[in-house]
């Protein structure tokens, strides 16, 4: 999973142009599937299984796209000034890198004259693409930019741009590929949805919902940690399992879904945590509102320094959440 995670977070896809990270996932996902779409707003859907009597229509959902910034404005010295797209962490950009999609390379500058002890407002920075005047400036207005990291391993963690949420993503395109090589029969009609758009309000996942009409919602997708120094008092820490969506900020998970998570993490002798988000949010929150309602639960891989050009996870983290999904989705489920 770890050199899938590597090239799969090191693509650039801001929410909205996901085309490089899409067309990736689904070369990778293609032989193990039975059907495969790209909808209207971008979200790559495939289906595996049909529903047995006892199995349920699942939707599993993982967003390709990462936060990044726009730029709104070039100044007469070529400093192009932007807005973000998502909630890009604002103490963590100061000298951090952005590529554009057109491939130009910038440095985040901020002006010099602020408040001390207070951070910059996005209006303050600006991106200084190595130009000394408009007409120079290597990219305009509308052009869109992530942040350049390459993945690197420290001591059994990953850290890089956008694990949120290519480590979701990494994960399901491996859960088919277990399902597939162990032959699986899950009871459930599985549709695996790589959404886009999840970081401006997960637009993605609503149509993706709408059009499925599942059972049943699961996403995967970072959730936040304590355990850092003075960091935010949380019952979630790395390396100590995935964490069972209980509860974040605009989803309160289906008890019986938390269950069964639980349930199959205790009979599989896996680690598990469970997660309660103050603040943040999922795809789960746009499944449960489509049509009628559905019911949605999380299995979330806990992370520190999300939306920054930095975020870390544990990469036993990744695993035990790939088991206990198998796990999971080898038994019926029964909603009634
Ligand atoms: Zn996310
Ligand atoms: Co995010």
């Amino acid at each position: 999973m770890k050199s899938l995670l590597k090239k799969l977070a090191e693509t650039p896809g801001p929410p909205g142009y996901e085309t490089g990270v899409r067309a990736l996932i689904k070369e990778e996902i293609q032989p193990f599937v039975d059907e495969v779409w790209i909808d209207n707003l971008g979200n790559l859907i495939a289906r595996k299984g049909r529903r047995a009597e006892d199995g349920l229509r699942i939707m599993l959902a993982a967003h390709m796209d990462e936060i990044g910034l726009i730029v709104t404005h070039i100044d007469q010295h070529g400093f192009a000034r932007f807005s973000p797209l998502g909630g890009i962490s604002r103490a963590s950009v100061r000298g951090a890198r952005v590529r554009f999609l057109n491939g130009a390379l910038g440095v985040i500058g901020f002006e010099h004259d602020l408040d001390p002890g207070r951070l910059p407002v996005f209006e303050q920075m600006f991106i200084d693409l190595g130009a000394s005047s408009r007409a120079e400036c290597p990219v305009g207005v509308g052009d869109l930019a992530v942040f350049d990291r390459a993945l690197v391993e420290v001591r059994g963690r990953l850290v890089a741009k956008a694990l949120d949420d290519r480590a979701g993503v990494a994960l399901l395109v491996e859960l088919l590929r277990q399902l597939t090589l162990q032959d699986v029969h899950s009871p459930h009609e599985l549709y695996f949805v790589f959404s886009a758009q999840e970081e401006i309000g997960s637009r993605g996942a609503a149509v993706a919902a709408y059009q499925i009409e599942p059972d049943l919602g699961l996403v995967v997708d970072l959730t936040a940690s304590g355990g850092t120094p003075k960091g935010i008092k949380m019952a979630v820490e790395l390396g100590r399992g995935p964490a069972i969506k209980v509860r974040d900020q605009l989803t309160i998970a289906d008890p019986r879904l938390v269950s069964w998570l639980v349930s199959a993490a205790r009979q599989n002798n896996l680690p598990y945590q469970l997660e309660i988000l103050e603040k943040g949010s999922t795809d789960a929150h746009a499944i449960q509102l489509a049509r009628s309602g559905v019911p949605v639960g999380g299995v979330s891989i806990p992370a520190r320094y999300v939306h920054s050009p930095s975020e870390m996870i544990d990469a036993a983290d990744l695993q035990n959440a790939l088991l206990l999904l198998l796990a999971v989705l080898r038994q019926p489920l029964d909603l009634a």
